[in-house]
């Protein structure tokens, strides 16, 4: 009876701090959402397009918000709907931290990153493509999405990592490549033949603590960020932020990033970029690396 009496007050004194931080959280967003609306980051430049987020309010409402949310923070109507394990929350605006950018990890995305993701959706989410939009409306979209943080009224995006021109393939290089997927140890998570099931696989979370599981490159998948050779580059050496997948820029020279590329698509099935990698991987009659070469 004393102890209980004494708690009271600390759990009151709790829930009135909550209400007010929430609200306080509230009230900023939408005041501050105006604000960032009239800011000169509200825009976007992808090639000879400029888009404004003014004109995308309402293909925002239309298209997008059932998903997104009204104040940008992934909290839509049928965000609940993507509780299956496995399948990603939509992206949170707010903060700002994007998987498909052409810069380095931890940085901002280009508008054109944005809109490149925009007409490709996400491959194994519910992201769809949104092909029958016009340019200008992509465009429009992309600077609509920059004002829903405050990261972009006081960063700039990053600068594109560079990829050299990709080389001829030759075995030695889908060999070293394999090297490459062992010593950096991709296996753990993509498994010994690429199929997902390495030892860290079934424990991985993404930032929202979700359940994520790492790409399969054996089952037919496509890569959320792009299928060329120069969009797989691009993935290992800028890393999925908000992810458990890492860059890996500090840790593989761009010549064995292209050894690297040229292996993983050896463990693809059979699609209209990997013929030469995959009669290569025969020939040399490659079997998966080994994950304990010590012993
Ligand atoms: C049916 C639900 C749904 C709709 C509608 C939708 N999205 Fe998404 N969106 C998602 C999900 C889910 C993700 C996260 C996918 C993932 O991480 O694998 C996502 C991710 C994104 C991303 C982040 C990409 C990255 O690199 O991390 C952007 C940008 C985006 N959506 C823009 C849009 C725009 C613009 C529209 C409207 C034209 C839209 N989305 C409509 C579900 C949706
Ligand atoms: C700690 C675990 C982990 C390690 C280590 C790891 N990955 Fe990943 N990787 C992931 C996860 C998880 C995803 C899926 C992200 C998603 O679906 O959003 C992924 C996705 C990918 C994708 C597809 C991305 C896409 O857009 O769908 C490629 C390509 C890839 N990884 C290559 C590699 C390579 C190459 C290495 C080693 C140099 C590596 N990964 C190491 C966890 C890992």
């Amino acid at each position: 009876m004393h102890t209980n009496l004494l708690k009271w007050p600390l759990l009151l004194s709790v829930v009135v701090a909550l209400c007010f931080s929430t609200a306080a959280y509230a009230q900023l967003t939408t005041y501050q959402l105006q604000d960032w609306l009239n800011s000169p980051a509200a825009s976007s430049h992808v090639g000879d397009i400029t888009g404004n987020a003014k004109a995308a309010a309402l293909p925002y409402r239309r298209f997008c918000v059932g998903c997104h949310g009204e104040l940008g923070d992934g909290n839509g109507e049928n965000a609940v709907w993507f509780l299956t394990p496995l399948y990603a929350q939509p992206r949170n605006f707010q903060l700002a931290i994007f998987k498909c950018r052409s810069t380095p990890t931890g940085t901002l995305p280009t508008d054109q990153d944005l809109y490149d993701t925009i007409g490709r959706g996400m491959d194994r989410s519910n992201m769809p493509a949104w092909i029958p939009l016009s340019k200008q409306e992509r465009a429009d979209l992309v600077a609509w999405i920059k004002h829903y943080s405050p990261r972009w009224q006081t960063e700039k995006a990053g600068t594109p990592i560079q990829i050299p021109p990709e080389p001829e393939i030759t075995p030695e290089r889908v060999k070293a490549g394999q090297d490459v997927f062992a010593r950096m140890q991709c296996f753990k998570c993509h498994g010994v033949q690429g199929k997902a099931n390495g030892p860290s696989a079934s424990t991985l979370t993404d930032d929202l603590s979700q359940p994520i599981a790492p790409f399969n490159f054996t089952d037919g998948s496509r890569p959320k960020c792009g299928s060329t050779d120069v969009d797989i580059y691009r993935i290992f050496m800028t890393g999925l932020d908000g992810t458990p997948m890492p860059s890996f820029a500090d840790n593989i020279k761009p010549d064995e990033a292209w050894d690297l590329v040229f292996y993983l698509r050896s463990l693809q099935p059979h699609n209209a970029y990997n013929e030469k990698e995959r009669q290569i991987a025969n020939q040399l009659g490659l079997k998966p690396v080994n994950p304990n070469p010590a012993q």
